[in-house]
């Protein structure tokens, strides 16, 4: 057992027995409730706020949190930038940052240091922990307490990037797979690809699904005709670096269930989503989220707090930064 673990055996043996079957890190959900009582409604304005800005920081913002936590762990390791351009933000075109999402980070951090209890005692890993969920919430989606003590990592690298995330042609054993590695299950995965159900997807992540004369890919699920010949339209074969569709085209800015009920049409625009319903092993869960939006919205919050879990620091290898673009 590392020294971490010692400290809540000996301040409560209890909780250490009925909560930790591993020795794990202690996230709590009062983690600043006497360093920054004032933290969740700071970031909540903050990120509030952005939205009403930019629409697009949004959905942004849930996906730089999911990044996060699969590349080094949830560490805010994907806001760093290196004047070298080593880092996971200049990985290529997995990695499509949004610059709105990263600006709600800023942000909600300044905010948060602008209160003078708070000022560099919360680590940016948090604040996009607690900005991702004010996301789903603001946009309709459930409200739920977020875990909290993660510290910020020292190291992003552009090499760490390079098998950690999942690209949109994976089929349902290489989804599996990697979150799997992260400690999650085929459920949480696929109630974790609900995140779908608001932003978008540049053309050339479903473009080979659209046109037949670059079939077969990897792996492409049915699609759709109505939906398809729609898609055509938004992606035409000599469309712009910068064309996208919604990722749910039916609600595409309100966080429900229907990303569900799209794959149940055929109307999942990436291979990754479809295949949830196309292969038997996950589509009783897709029908179940389809059905019920609480069965949906309750385990997406259990995958998420999961997911929040994932390779989290709390000793000597983290930080609070000062900056979330750089370490101190
Ligand atoms: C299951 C495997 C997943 C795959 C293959 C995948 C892949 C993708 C791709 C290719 C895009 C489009 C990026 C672009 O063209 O700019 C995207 C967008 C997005 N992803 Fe995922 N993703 C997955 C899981 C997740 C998870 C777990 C979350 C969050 C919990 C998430 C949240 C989002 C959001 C919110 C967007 C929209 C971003 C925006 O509008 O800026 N994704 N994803
Ligand atoms: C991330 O990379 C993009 C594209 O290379 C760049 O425009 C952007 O400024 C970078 N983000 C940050 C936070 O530096
Ligand atoms: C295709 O989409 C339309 C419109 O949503 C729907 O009515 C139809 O049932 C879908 N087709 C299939 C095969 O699911
Ligand atoms: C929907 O799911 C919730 C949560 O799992 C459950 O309590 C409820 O009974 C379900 N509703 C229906 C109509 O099956």
């Amino acid at each position: 057992m590392d020294e971490r673990c010692l400290f809540p055996l000996v301040s409560s043996l209890l909780f250490l027995i009925t909560l930790s079957p591993f020795c794990r890190a202690q996230l709590r959900q009062d983690y600043y409730a006497t360093s920054c009582p004032n933290l969740a409604s700071l970031v909540r304005s903050a990120v509030s706020l952005q939205l009403q800005h930019s629409m697009a920081a949004g959905p942004g913002t849930l996906r730089l949190f999911f990044h996060d936590c699969f590349v080094r762990g949830c560490d805010a390791s994907v806001l760093l930038t290196s004047p070298t351009g080593d880092d996971e933000n200049h990985s290529g075109a997995d990695l499509t940052l949004s610059m709105d999402a990263v600006d709600t980070i800023k942000k909600a951090k300044e905010a948060v240091d602008g209160d003078p209890q708070c000022t560099n005692k919360v680590s940016c890993a948090d604040i996009l922990a607690l900005a991702a969920r004010d996301v789903v919430s603001l946009t309709g989606g459930p409200y739920y307490e977020v875990e909290l003590g993660r510290l910020d990592g020292k190291v992003s690298t552009r090499a760490n990037v390079k098998h950690s995330l999942p690209g949109p042609g994976f089929n349902l054993d290489q989804l599996n797979a990697l979150f799997s590695a992260n400690g999650l299950t085929q459920t949480d995965m696929i109630a974790l690809s609900g995140a779908h159900t608001i932003g978008i997807s540049h053309c050339d992540k479903f473009i080979r699904r659209i046109y037949l004369f670059k079939q077969p890919v990897p792996y492409n699920p049915p699609m759709n005709l109505t939906f398809l010949r729609q898609l055509r339209q938004t992606c035409p074969m000599s469309y712009t670096p910068s064309a996208f569709a919604d990722l749910d085209p039916i609600t595409p800015s309100k966080f429900d269930n229907v990303y569900y009920q799209n794959l149940q049409r055929l109307m999942g625009l990436l291979a990754s989503d479809q295949v949830l319903f196309a292969d038997k092993r996950s589509r009783g869960t897709v029908n179940l989220f389809a059905a019920n939006q609480t069965a949906f919205e309750e385990a997406f919050i259990a995958s998420m707090t999961k997911l929040g879990r994932v390779g989290v620091k709390t000793g000597s290898d983290g930080e609070i930064r000062r900056i979330c673009t750089a370490v101190n």
